[in-house]
Order: structure tokens, then C-alpha cells, then sequence
């Protein structure tokens, strides 16, 4: 695999540079503006912008928001994002009003040295996610017509097997961006290596989105700890009502089978705070994890459960937590969610935060970024990793 520093020794000042970052960041809209809540990713895209940029290069950033349906839609324009990455870098990012169309072009052939521009939304183009390899093959000709070299920094996306992740590496010059590195650096520690006890910390809301990631990592680690809406499942498979609780009915007989396999590293939470509804000033209600009333949705887990899992973390050398306990962007159903994090943060051990909401839950709830280990971009992308699937955008950079 080349790296972003054998890019650099080959020489880039005047080299168009197309990279590839994942600045999919979440974003409030409720005031009618665009609001970045958390700018995580396109922190954490900066050093390898600012290598290229100070080394001269010009910058193409190609990136995703969300998921439109492959057709422009203001709501999910990367505009504030060009804006916030133009504060963050200390020099303004132009901004493309399309893909690959001519303002695009247009917008390429201005930068000068050291310059950094923004291509709009890569999935308002169609292509981009198409299943049609000849689709794809179109739009990465047209990317790779902007550049000379392709950086792929854009760990998030490196399970997509799309026109700017997959495709465009095959066109051009390809690298790996430092932040792709880092990720495989510390996800391959998890898997081929890692020290014991070994403890992992599932949540999130859908248990048959991790049962892939369970199985295989079950015969991995020490223990496996089970909070966030996907634990009702679970709950389910042993017997117990689980109220109005998130309930993956089809996936029962699955979890009931694994706590048959693996129940003694399985830890559950024992109790669980519910309320009536989903809102921020109802009633809650902590009640045993075997005695959920069936008027009642458990939306976190309560504060026994925190001491038990906070008991299971303690003394472990390597911890990998993916998904939150509850649903913690609501105050009083953040408490499981901060409490496990804090217990995280205070192993000694290699703590790693797996993306997506986790990541998100760490920064909004202010359990400080420096105390883990490291903070995974990618949710889904470092659950595949672990899984052990081949990521296509990994593989074609020549894994
Ligand atoms: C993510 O948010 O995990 C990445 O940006 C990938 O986004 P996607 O799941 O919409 O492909």
C-alpha cells in the first residue's frame, strides 16, 4: 500500500490531488441554518489536507453528507462543511455548486498552489452508489480527469464500494491518507493481537446490524458487554417481557442461541430506566431488566447495570466500544451512555471508541476525546474491519 509520504517524497507542488475524506457530519437544521453539532471528522481529516496543502499540491476534496437520493438537494449541501474545513485549515475552501459538471471543473482549474477546494455532494450524483460497475466507471473517469493523484483519507467509507472510493483509486496514482493508516493501525491491533482481558462494549439500536460483528468477535474476547436498544433482543432470548422496548422478534431465536454458546462472557444490563414515551421531561421509571411493565420502553440502561458494567471493564488491557447505551441525546437517558463512557475512558489499557454515534456521544457529553485511546471515523466501516470482511476500499489501495 502507498502512503500519503511516498506521495510527498514523489513531489506534489502544482499536482492536482484528489482526496477522498469523510465529512459526513451530523447537522441540525431545526433553525433553518445548517448546523455542524459535532466536527469530529473533519478534525480529523486535517492532517493529511495540511500535509498536501503545505507541500503545495491542490487540493480536490471529494465527500458524502447523508444520504440523498442521488440528486442535488440543498438540505444535504457540503456547503457549511467546505466553510467549517476552510476555519479549521486557516485558508478558504472554495466551494463547487456540483460534482464533476463545470463549476466543478471551473473550481479545479483555479486553485493555485497550496489551495484546497470542495466538490459538492459526491451522492448527488447517481453514480456514485451505483451496483453498476459501468455506471460507477463513468464518474470515476470524470473524477480522475481533475487530478493527477487520488489520496484516500476517508476511512468511514472504506466498506462503500463506490465511484469515489473504489473506482477513482483504479484511475489514478492512489494513497493512503494518515488517518486511513492510523484506523488500520489500531484495528489491526484489536484483531490479530490484542492484550487481555479483552473487553467489548456493544449498544445502538439494531441488534441484526451487529450480529455479524458478535459472532465473530465472541470467540475473541473476554467479555462482551450488551446495553442500547439492541439489549431488549437479548433480554428477550432469556425469557423476559421487554415492554414497548425496541424488540427485533426475528433475531430472538440468534441471540437465545449465542447466550447458549457464549452466555458466560455475555454480561446484560439488570436494570433498565424506561418511561412512556420518547421525550425530555417525562416520567422515568428504573425498573429490574426481568420486570419491564408492559406500558413502559426501556430507552437506557439504569444505574446497576453501569456499576456491573463498570465492574467487567475494570482491569482490562484492550477495550473496543461501538453504539451508546441509551438514548443519550436526551438527558435522562444519557446516564448509561456517559457512565459506561467514563468507565471506558479510565482503562489503562488501548481503549478504542468505534465511530458514529459513540464517537458523536463522547464529544456531546463532554467525556474529553484524550482519554481513549483513539476515536474511530468509521461506525460501520470498523465494525466490518473487525468482522473480518474484505473493505473495498481498503483492498484496492493494495491492502
Ligand atoms: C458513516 O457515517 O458511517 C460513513 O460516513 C458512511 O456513511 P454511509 O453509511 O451513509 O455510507
Amino acid at each position: 500500500m502507498r502512503r500519503l509520504d511516498d506521495l510527498l517524497a514523489e513531489g506534489v507542488t502544482g499536482t492536482h490531488v484528489l482526496l477522498r475524506a469523510d465529512l459526513n457530519v451530523p447537522l441540525d437544521n431545526s433553525t433553518g441554518e445548517a448546523l455542524i453539532t459535532d466536527d469530529g471528522r473533519i478534525r480529523a481529516s486535517l492532517p493529511t489536507i495540511r500535509k498536501l496543502t503545505e507541500a503545495g499540491a491542490r487540493v480536490v476534496v471529494a465527500a458524502h453528507l447523508g444520504r440523498p437520493k442521488g440528486r442535488p438537494d440543498p438540505a444535504y449541501s457540503l456547503a457549511p462543511v467546505s466553510e467549517r474545513l476552510g476555519e479549521l485549515l486557516g485558508q478558504p475552501v472554495a466551494m463547487a455548486a456540483d460534482v464533476v459538471g463545470e463549476s466543478a471543473r471551473n473550481t479545479v482549474q483555479r486553485l493555485a498552489d497550496g489551495q484546497a477546494a470542495m466538490l459538492e455532494n459526491i451522492r448527488f450524483d447517481p453514480r456514485e452508489t451505483s451496483k453498476d460497475d459501468d455506471e460507477r466507471a463513468r464518474l470515476a473517469d470524470e473524477l480522475a480527469a481533475l487530478a493527477q493523484a487520488y489520496v484516500d483519507d476517508a476511512f468511514g467509507a472504506v466498506h462503500r464500494k463506490h465511484a469515489s472510493v473504489y473506482d477513482v483509486a483504479q484511475r489514478l496514482p492512489q494513497y493512503a491518507g494518515r488517518l486511513v493508516l492510523r484506523e488500520v493501525e489500531v484495528l489491526r491491533r484489536l484483531v490479530e493481537d490484542p492484550e487481555r482481558p479483552y473487553v467489548v462494549v456493544l449498544g445502538g439500536s439494531k441488534v441484526s446490524d451487529k450480529l455479524g460483528v458478535i459472532e465473530a468477535l465472541l470467540p475473541a474476547v473476554d467479555r462482551l458487554l450488551i446495553g442500547g436498544g439492541m439489549c431488549f433482543t437479548f433480554l428477550a432470548a432469556k425469557g423476559y417481557e421487554v415492554g414497548g422496548s425496541l424488540l427485533e422478534q426475528d433475531q430472538v431465536e440468534t441471540c437465545r442461541r449465542l447466550l447458549t454458546d457464549a452466555g458466560d462472557r455475555i454480561v446484560l444490563p439488570v436494570d433498565i430506566a424506561c418511561a412512556e414515551s420518547l421525550v425530555a421531561d417525562t416520567q422515568v421509571t428504573v425498573v429490574a431488566a426481568d420486570a419491564i411493565p408492559a406500558g413502559l420502553k426501556g430507552l437506557d440502561i439504569g444505574p446497576q447495570s453501569v456499576r456491573l458494567f463498570t465492574e467487567a471493564l475494570d482491569g482490562a488491557r484492550t477495550v473496543f466500544w461501538n453504539g451508546p447505551m441509551g438514548v443519550f441525546e436526551l438527558a435522562p437517558f444519557a446516564g448509561g451512555t456517559k457512565g459506561v463512557g467514563k468507565a471506558v475512558a479510565a482503562v489503562e489499557g488501548l481503549s478504542v471508541v468505534g465511530g458514529g454515534d459513540s464517537a458523536a456521544a463522547v464529544r456531546t457529553l463532554g467525556l474529553g476525546d484524550s482519554a481513549y485511546g483513539h476515536i474511530s471515523t468509521g461506525g460501520g466501516a470498523s465494525l466490518e474491519y473487525l468482522e473480518g470482511k474484505t473493505l473495498p476500499g481498503l483492498a484496492v489501495l493494495g491492502d
